[in-house]
């Protein structure tokens, strides 16, 4: 059903300028008028972090900045959905254009600089899903101008508490001056440090990393990660990397690179820090997944779940469904009863 709609709506959605497309698909997740997905198999159904997931793929930040259709994911067959990056005031972002699509190469560029309505927005809209069934993260950002960077993700752990399943502390996104040096171990132990004191409940943190990193920013995240009790590391935002792109114009936008070119990249970050914390912190592997076999690849490679958002893009809402399908039968192939006993396969610690 999905699959032969989005035939239809592609080349219009193509057509338009990439936000005025993704406008256009949150308007039509909004009006709710498509199919529940069936329910997935149990062998995908897997527990993280004290979170009982009904299947490992959820949708990364960026698609529903304003935590405007996380339900509307959900019933597409995600087994959670991740929205934002909020920040604590609203924020119109860089000016346009910043999205560029690379369709050859299946990836986007953006340079978005967390557009977004502010905590108070995502507020009402979290607040109006209460008590509904799904695992929905809130990703929390800061705004521009913040000097205190820090504190920002404090106020979104104060103003979403029992609203956010779990808690994403993005400071990997290319697009605000400043956000990535809080990667470093001084300033990440500090961040998470206040973060997780800010916590009333025990509801989970996970930290959301770069994919441009040296080997000692490697080792420095897997220390700090090991030492503070974050609960989770996703692994990895957009990269400021060309590795894998034709040159051309749009090549050369400034920004951060998402889509099929960053699979290699982030899947090499995520194994890397499997082994650096000895399978000791739930991993979530995202970037450039497309396919089924994608998915499982990251996940042999250490990731207790993924996420995805480009190829989203370019196959439309029909790929959730195809890579539980073939996620299923991968693992059957390969002789797991559940995904969990294939997390980390490839990658021995
Ligand atoms: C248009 C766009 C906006 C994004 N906005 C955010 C964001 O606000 N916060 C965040 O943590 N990641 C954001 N991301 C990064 C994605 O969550 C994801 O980490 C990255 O795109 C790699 O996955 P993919 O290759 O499946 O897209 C954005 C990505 C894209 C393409």
């Amino acid at each position: 059903m999905m699959g032969p709609l989005f035939k239809l709506a592609r080349p219009i959605l193509m057509s338009l300028e990439p936000e005025q497309a993704h406008g256009l698909t949150l308007a039509g997740l909004k009006t709710g008028l498509f199919p529940k997905a069936c329910a997935a198999a149990p062998s995908l159904a897997t527990t993280v972090c004290g979170l009982d997931f009904p299947n490992p793929i959820g949708i990364a930040a960026g698609f529903d900045k304003n935590g405007e259709v996380p339900d509307a994911l959900l019933r597409l067959g995600c087994g959670y959905a991740e929205v934002g990056s909020t920040t604590p005031k609203p924020q119109k972002g860089n000016p346009t254009p910043r999205i560029f699509r690379l369709p050859e190469a299946d990836a986007v560029i953006n340079r978005l600089g967390f557009n977004n309505q502010g905590h108070l927005a995502m507020k009402r809209n979290m607040k109006d899903r209460q008590g509904r069934p799904g695992i929905v993260g809130v990703n929390l950002g800061a705004n521009k101008d913040t000097e205190d960077k820090a504190e920002d993700y404090v106020l979104g752990i104060d103003a979403f508490e029992g609203m956010a399943s779990y808690f994403t502390i993005n400071v990997s996104s290319p697009n605000t001056p400043g956000l990535r040096s809080l990667q470093g171990r001084q300033a990440l132990q500090d961040l998470v440090g206040r973060v997780l004191e800010a916590r009333i409940s025990r509801v989970p943190v996970f930290l959301k990393i770069a994919p441009d990193l040296t080997a000692d920013d490697r080792q420095d995240i897997a220390d700090v990660a090991l030492e503070s009790g974050i609960d989770a590391l996703i692994i990895s935002n957009t990269t400021i990397a060309r590795q894998g792109l034709v040159e051309g114009a749009v090549a050369q936008e400034t920004g951060g690179l998402s889509g099929r070119p960053l699979f290699a990249m982030s899947t090499q970050v995520l194994s890397d820090m499997r082994q650096l914390t000895k399978g000791k912190v739930p991993l979530i592997g995202v970037g450039g997944i497309s396919s089924g076999a994608d998915a499982y690849t990251k996940i042999r490679a250490g990731a207790s779940l993924v996420q995805l958002y480009t190829a989203m893009i370019y196959q439309g809402p029909a790929l959730i469904m195809q890579i539980r399908r073939d996620l299923e039968k991968l693992l059957a192939r390969d002789g797991f009863s559940s995904v969990t006993d294939a997390v980390g396969a490839d990658v021995p610690v």
